[in-house]
Parts: structure tokens; sequence; C-alpha cells
């Protein structure tokens, strides 16, 4: 008999291994639980289910796989807490979480429209879904959701399905092992300021190859970062063509440690040629690479907008989910700049850091565009030089003085 507990998140409530009690002293939940459920993992939920509902207001969902279910929480809120007549299925591995998902599956009255089912998530994508593709796979395993995803994509409806990938595998991704981020990911990661920019470009370019190599393309609708996880929601369609184009978005990021400057460069262009902007700085620090990864867009402004109207109608949201909704809608059109933390510059440089409000007016009176970003409190997004950035810090912490 395993110890269970009653849940609550958003309006769902559900029965799961008791977090506490097995997790003891190790401060979060850990794989050998008897059902895994992170009540860490609350925001990412949270804003799986606010995303599900702004996609389905301009496309059709008849069907949903979660193939890494474990108690079934984040396809029981689905269910009900976005409006809609769609059908479930939920994989799982481990039996016990099976049973646990489908009591909950009948105490939530949904066995008309939701089954979970016991075996390996890869083979059971596959043949559950022969009969009719599913619209919307949302993949959320432990670490790193690249094992699954040659099948996620395969199962998904090609002329428009919906994929969502959380990856947890923060070291690898965010450059404590960039090795393991080349074996898993095809692109090597570094340790900077911006490494979860850096993680969640690495899950996409993942997700353009192997997306390209059945034939299909893909548009990242909105992407989500955390302490622990990173989260994308990708749209994804059979097109050659557009694959094809979409082959100028691998790249690589450039990263001078030294003065901090960064630059992006297409894989289709070559090689960079000495051009680096750090050179411009009057900085000879050698160069660090990420990827090859994805240096297009990470958001898809209409997804945004209609969440920011979405989330209107719903109350039950963590208090920090109305807050990173904002700051993706203002960071939205300047994606093409890798963000920039102010207070490691400012540590850089010696100087102390200024309110980012005001670092943000400083830089839009002298004409730059600049944007918060959801990534880091501490962090912007800009098209001035960073030498200009510095300049105004330094000028900043002169005045203050
Ligand atoms: C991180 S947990 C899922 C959490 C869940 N998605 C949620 O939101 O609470 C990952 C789950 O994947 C299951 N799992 C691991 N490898 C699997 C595989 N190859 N096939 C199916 N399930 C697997 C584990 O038993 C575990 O329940
Ligand atoms: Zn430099």
């Amino acid at each position: 008999m395993i110890r269970t507990k009653e849940y609550t998140e958003g309006k769902t409530t559900f029965v799961s291994a008791d977090v506490d009690h097995y997790s003891e002293d190790k401060q979060q939940p850990t794989s050998s639980l008897p059902v895994f459920m992170n009540p860490r993992m609350r925001v990412n939920r949270d804003f799986s289910v606010i995303f599900l509902h702004t996609y389905i207001r301009d496309n059709e969902i008849d069907l949903l796989c979660e193939p890494l279910a474990g108690s079934g929480v984040r396809t029981l809120r689905y269910l009900n807490e976005v409006p809609g007549n769609f059908q479930a299925l939920m994989f799982d591995a481990n039996p016990t979480a099976v049973e646990m998902a489908a009591k909950n599956i009948e105490t939530l009255g949904f066995q008309d429209r939701c089954e979970a089912k016991k075996g390996d998530a890869k083979l059971l994508l596959i043949s559950e879904s022969r009969g009719k593709r599913f619209d919307y796979v949302d993949v959320d395993p432990f670490g790193s959701p690249a094992p699954f995803l040659n099948a996620a994509i395969q199962s998904l409806n090609p002329r428009n399905g919906l994929l969502a990938l959380t990856a947890t595998d923060m070291p690898a991704l965010c450059g404590v092992w960039p090795d393991v981020a080349m074996r898993r990911y095809g692109g090597y990661s570094f340790r900077s300021p911006f490494s979860h920019e850096i993680a969640v470009r690495l899950l996409l370019g993942l997700a353009y190859r192997v997306a390209g190599l059945n034939d299909r393309s893909i548009r990242p609708l909105a992407v989500l970062s955390s302490e622990h996880f990173i989260r994308a929601w990708i749209g994804v369609k059979a097109s050659r063509t557009e694959s094809n184009v979409q082959a100028s978005e691998i790249g690589f990021v450039y990263y001078c440690p030294s003065c901090m400057s960064t630059e992006t460069v297409s894989l289709q262009d070559g090689p960079s040629t000495g051009g680096f902007n750090h050179q411009a700085e009057s900085c000879s620090g050698s160069i660090t690479t990420a990827g090859p990864l994805w240096i297009g867009s990470l958001y898809d402004r209409t997804m945004l907008e209609h969440a920011g109207e979405s989330i209107k109608e719903f109350d039950w949201f963590h208090a920090s989910v109305e807050r990173l909704l904002a700051m993706m809608v203002e960071e939205e059109p300047l994606t093409d700049y890798i963000y920039t933390d102010i207070h490691a510059l400012c540590d850089l440089h010696n100087v102390p850091p200024p309110k980012t409000e005001l670092l943000k007016l400083m830089l839009v009176n002298l004409g730059f565009r600049v944007s918060r970003t959801h990534f880091k409190s501490t962090a912007i997004r800009t098209d001035a030089p960073k030498s200009e950035v510095v300049k105004l810090l330094k000028d900043y912490s002169q005045e203050r003085a």
C-alpha cells in the first residue's frame, strides 16, 4: 500500500503519492516516488492550461496525448479547466501511476473522455496514433524529452499539431555538461549569465531537426524558463518547403566572457570571419560557442495576445503567471537579441546596478529598443551595443557617487 494524499491544483482535485512523506529530507520529489508528481511544476502546468485554452481558439483539438503522465494531474487539468469536448490519452510505464491516473479519471468523472494505458511512451505514441493522430502531444519527462521526440512528432496530426516539451536536465543544457548537450541535443552549451536562453534554443534546435527529418516544420509559439526547467510550445506541420526555409534559423551563439558580448550567427552564413562585435569593444578575450541551435524567434505574438485575454477568464492561476506572461509579451519582438543580465554586467565593471526600469528608460531615451525578459528579473533585451549599455551603467554609477 502506498501513502497517498489529496492535492488541489488550479481548479482540479486529484490524488497522488504523498510527496512530503516520500521526499523526507530531500527537499523535493525524486524519481523514486511510487507515483511521481512535483508540486513545484505548478507554474508549468498553469501555463500549459492557458496555452491550450488559447490554442483551441484558432485550432481544432479532438485528441490529445500525455505520454509520460504520472498521476495524470496535467491531463486532468486540461479536461477540467479547458472548455471543449476533446478526448485524451495518458501513458506511463509505471503500473502504480497508471492505476492512480485511472482512479483520478474516474473520481473526476472523465471516463468517457480519457483513458490511462500502461507501457513505454515511445511505442504507445506510435501504436496508439495509427487510427487517429494526436492534435496535441505533451512530453513532460524526467530530464530530457529528447528520447521521445521522434515518436511524439510522428504521432502528431501532420496537417497541424501542437507539441509541448519540458526539459529538466539543466546541467547539460546550461553548460555544466556541454558534451551531454551535444549528445542529447546536437549542440554544445556553455556556462553564461544567459544559460537558460541557450537551453531553450538547444531544445528548439533539436525539435527543428527531428521535425525536419519527418518532413515537418516547426513554429515556436511560446517558451517558459524557470530555475529548474524549461518548456516550449511548438506548432508542427507537414511542410518540407517551410522546413528548408527555416534552415537559416539554425546557427551559433558566440560569447566572450571577458566583455559579455554576444553574437548570433546563422550556420548558413558559415563560420564568423572575425566580425564578432566584442572586438569593437577593444576586447581580446577568447570566444566560446554554443550550438548549433535555434536562433529564430521564440514566441508567436497572436498566441501571447490571446493568452493575455484568456487569462482574464481565470482567477485560479499562480500569482506569478500573469506577471510572467506580461514579460513574454514585452520581450516577444526582441528575441533576436540574447538577453543581457544587468547585474552580471555591473559585477564585471564593478558598478552598482540601476533599477531595470530606470536602465530601460535611459536606453529608450537614446533611441534604442529595450524590454524586460521573463527569463530573468535582472535582465533586458536590447538592440543597443554592449558598449553603450556599459557606458550608461558607468555614467549612472558616477552620478550616484
Ligand atoms: C516527470 S514524470 C511526469 C509528470 C507529469 N507529466 C506531471 O505533470 O505531473 C515522468 C513520468 O514518466 C514515466 N516514464 C519514464 N519513462 C517512461 C517510458 N519510457 N514510458 C512511459 N512512461 C515513462 C515515469 O513513470 C513518470 O511517471
Ligand atoms: Zn570580449
